[in-house]
């Protein structure tokens, strides 16, 4: 038997039990030595749980124990967990998580840390939940230069934006359906800011570009100003609005683009009929083409599995180490400001003349069912930045959504 410890007993530490439990001879049907839980770390005591005698409260029982190969981490956030993480990576254990806020902050250091102890760090889970994404990523495009990943990569915010758009609810009703239903985060404005799908596509543009790409270097807008009108004028367009995280790395100058932002995508695009909490992430890669990933983006078993599918992978390499691709060294950063776009606009219907100078003449008008005092329409294609500019003389521009491109 390997011998794990669980560091966080919450949604997806109990998720991570559970799958190693129920799915035992599943495990040992590929990985025949099989896994055992040894200990779970938590600040609370879990009396009525089956796994109350494994329930510790002290880390050093397990970095001290050498019997324990492989720790999960799936406590969230920064701290402890980036010391609990280092300190089992010194001692030569392998590291498993679902934290993208610390994969995001310090993974390409705690990388480097597993490399030089022959162990791993590996953290499929942080993106796409249970979507197996970073490891194909590694494994099968070795042979191709990526040069985008997009994806709906919060379940959270997919699944309110679906019940606004299906069943015109309002956002305050469906987030609390999100809440309901366990797929928010604890606080929901890492969700509905944007800020955790902001995390998870800089790990991807990490992962495809081998430098590192930080949140806090990403422009990031949430879903909190769409309101259900959005809809109406998205499907007079053919489109609906998703939150998208995007990356694009350009093979001539190598220098990588990324943006976390509403979009309204087309009809027959593969991204437009992603619903719910599902999550889904398209890869472009030079000679295969599109290739998309998709499934259960959140929740505590789909997650968990992708925790434990990362456990068996560090267990069958015990004594080496496996590189994911993350490395502790800065990515090559365009400027997102240059990259050019069409962009939906709403502002009050009195600015229509000056809007239609100001924008070239060649603004395009869209009307929507139901929609009165507004004029809405999309922009020629610009950059960001003079998109930015022109907005910013019109003190009634109520909002703007970029058009992903078919
Ligand atoms: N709150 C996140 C989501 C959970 O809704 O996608 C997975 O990161």
């Amino acid at each position: 038997m390997v011998e794990i410890a669980i560091l966080g007993f919450g949604t997806v530490g109990s998720g991570v039990a559970e799958v190693i439990d129920r799915n035992q001879k599943s495990i040992r049907r590929d990985f025949p030595v099989g896994i055992h839980v040894k200990y779970i770390l938590d600040l609370r005591d879990f009396p009525d749980s089956p796994y109350a005698d494994r329930v510790v409260h002290d880390i050093h029982t397990i970095i001290d124990d050498p019997e324990v190969e492989v720790v999960c981490e799936t406590m969230g956030g920064k701290h402890p967990a980036y010391e609990f993480s280092r300190m089992a990576l010194e001692a030569g254990k392998s590291v498993c998580t679902s934290n993208k806020e610390l994969v995001d902050a310090i993974g390409g250091e705690l990388a480097v840390i597993a490399k030089q102890h022959n162990c791993s760090y590996l953290f499929e889970a942080s993106v796409g939940g249970g979507i197996p994404i970073l490891r194909p990523l590694r494994t099968s495009f070795s042979q191709e230069f990526i040069t985008d990943v997009m994806g709906i990569l919060n379940g959270t915010t997919n699944y309110i934006l679906t019940k606004m758009e299906k069943e015109g609810l309002s956002f305050e009703t469906a987030l609390r359906q999100a809440q309901d239903n366990g797929y928010a985060e604890k606080n929901p404005e890492a969700d509905i800011e944007g800020y955790d799908p902001c995390r998870k596509i800089a790990i991807l543009a990490s992962l495809v570009t081998g430098g590192n790409v930080k949140f806090q270097q990403v422009p990031c807008e949430g879903i909190t100003k769409i309101d259900t009108d959005d809809f109406r004028y998205a499907a007079s367009l053919h489109r609906v609005v998703k939150l998208l995280g995007v990356c694009h790395h350009d093979q001539e100058s190598d220098k990588v683009y990324v943006r976390t932002a509403p979009y309204l995508v087309p009809e027959g695009h593969p991204l437009y009929s992603v619903s719910d909490v599902y999550n889904a992430v398209l890869v472009h890669g030079n000679m295969v083409g599109d290739l998309m990933f998709y499934g259960s983006g959140a929740g505590k078993l789909p997650t968990a599995s992708a925790v434990v599918s990362d456990v068996i992978e560090c267990a069958w390499n015990r004594g080496r180490n496996v590189d994911i691709g993350l490395h502790n060294t800065d990515a090559d950063l365009g400027d997102p400001e240059s990259v050019k776009d069409v962009f939906f606009v709403r502002m009050d219907a009195s600015e229509k003349d000056r809007a239609q100078m100001l924008f070239g003449g060649h603004v395009q008008e869209v009307k929507a069912e139901g929609v009165n005092g507004e004029f809405a329409f999309l922009t020629p294609e610009m950059t960001d930045r003079e998109f930015t500019e022109k907005a910013a003389e019109f003190e009634t521009l109520k909002k703007s959504i970029r058009l992903l491109q078919g």
